[in-house]
């Protein structure tokens, strides 16, 4: 008995290991494995032998039954393999599919370019809340309840005393309460206004700046803003200073560019007029100071904010500030 299983799972491994169809597969299993098949045979013969040879060769026959299953499953797997094309199944001849790389947004990539151009000049950066309190975002900046600049910035409130930031300038008073001067911050991040239009989006990107110390005077603003834009631009960019008015600093003053577009001789971008607003600015106004304990005799200082949408839409030559959230890769790859 076990030289005939022997000599049966010889034969079966080798007839298996020569199929090249899985028809001729399936005629091997119906003939080892069938109901009228060699193994149901080989089963029928055990009540026959000698009581003390059945359990063995019972045994025998059992993992030769599992032998021929096993040999069948390989022998599926390698003919489904070998039928498909080329080696494994893989045209090695085929391009291979583009990679997509990630790349970084716009709108951080001119943030982290306009912090590294601070940080050059000595200032520290600071992140304040998204989610601030009335007191930091108007309180603190001289902005008391009802007063009519308020309605400068369309300010979307989660309860009676905590808003959406409306700009980075609660960043000011959050470091001076911390701080003694000297202070040198710049503050990035979102800020949101209940507004939405062509030039307008409900959150958008603002970057603060505050410097503090004893003896710092409007030319420091000047000449700090002026190496700025001359890095970010370039050093043949010309900047004008303009009288304008916010309650947190005294004197203040918007700062125009020359057009990056057309250098100053006038077009869509900067509406005829040779000159575009990217700042506002001015001399930190005394009350402010009051707010966080400066000694108001001691020490002087300036602040300004930008939007970075409006430096992106300058630096790039984009014309429409919706695309920067639209996130059509098309349009973000190219950055
Ligand atoms: N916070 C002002 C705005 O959002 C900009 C500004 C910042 C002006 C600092 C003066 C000083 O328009």
């Amino acid at each position: 008995m076990q030289d005939r299983i022997a000599q049966i799972e010889k034969e079966a491994q080798e007839g298996i290991g020569s199929a090249e169809t899985l028809d001729s597969l399936d005629l091997l299993s119906t003939k080892y494995l069938g109901r009228k098949g060699v193994l149901t045979g080989l089963l029928r013969e055990i009540p026959a032998l000698p009581v003390e040879e059945r359990p063995v060769a019972g045994k025998a026959a059992n993992v030769l039954k599992q032998v021929i299953e096993s040999a069948i499953e390989q022998a599926r797997s390698r003919i489904e393999l070998e039928s498909q094309d080329g080696a494994a199944g893989i045209d090695i001849t085929l391009p291979g599919r583009p990679v997509h790389q990630g790349a970084i947004h716009p709108i951080t990539q001119v943030m982290e370019e306009i912090c590294d151009i601070f940080l050059r000049l000595g200032f520290d950066i600071v992140e304040g809340p998204e989610v601030e309190t009335d007191y930091y975002n108007f309180e603190a900046l001289n902005i008391p309840k009802y007063h009519p600049a308020r309605d400068m910035q369309d300010t979307f409130y989660v309860s009676d005393s905590i808003v959406l930031r409306t700009h980075t300038s609660g960043s000011q008073p959050r470091v001076m309460e911390k701080q003694d001067p000297p202070v040198r911050i710049v503050s990035p991040g979102k800020v949101f206004r209940c507004d939405s239009d062509v030039t307008h989006t409900p959150m958008f990107h603002q970057i603060e700046g505050l410097m503090v110390d004893e003896n710092i005077s409007f030319s420091d603003l000047k000449g700090i803003l002026t190496t700025f834009v001359h890095q970010f631009f370039d050093d043949q960019t010309a900047l004008r200073f303009r009288p304008s008015f916010f309650p947190f600093t005294e004197p203040s003053a918007e700062v125009d560019i020359q057009c990056v577009m057309c250098r100053g001789e006038g077009c869509r971008i900067c509406s005829k007029t040779g000159w575009l607003e990217v700042l506002g600015s001015g001399m930190v106004h005394p009350a402010v100071f009051e707010n966080v304990g400066y000694d108001t005799e001691k020490y002087t200082g300036f602040a300004f904010g930008m939007g970075i949408e409006r430096m992106a839409m300058l630096k790039f030559g984009i014309d429409d500030l919706r695309k920067f959230f639209d996130n059509d890769l098309r349009f973000l790859g190219q950055f």
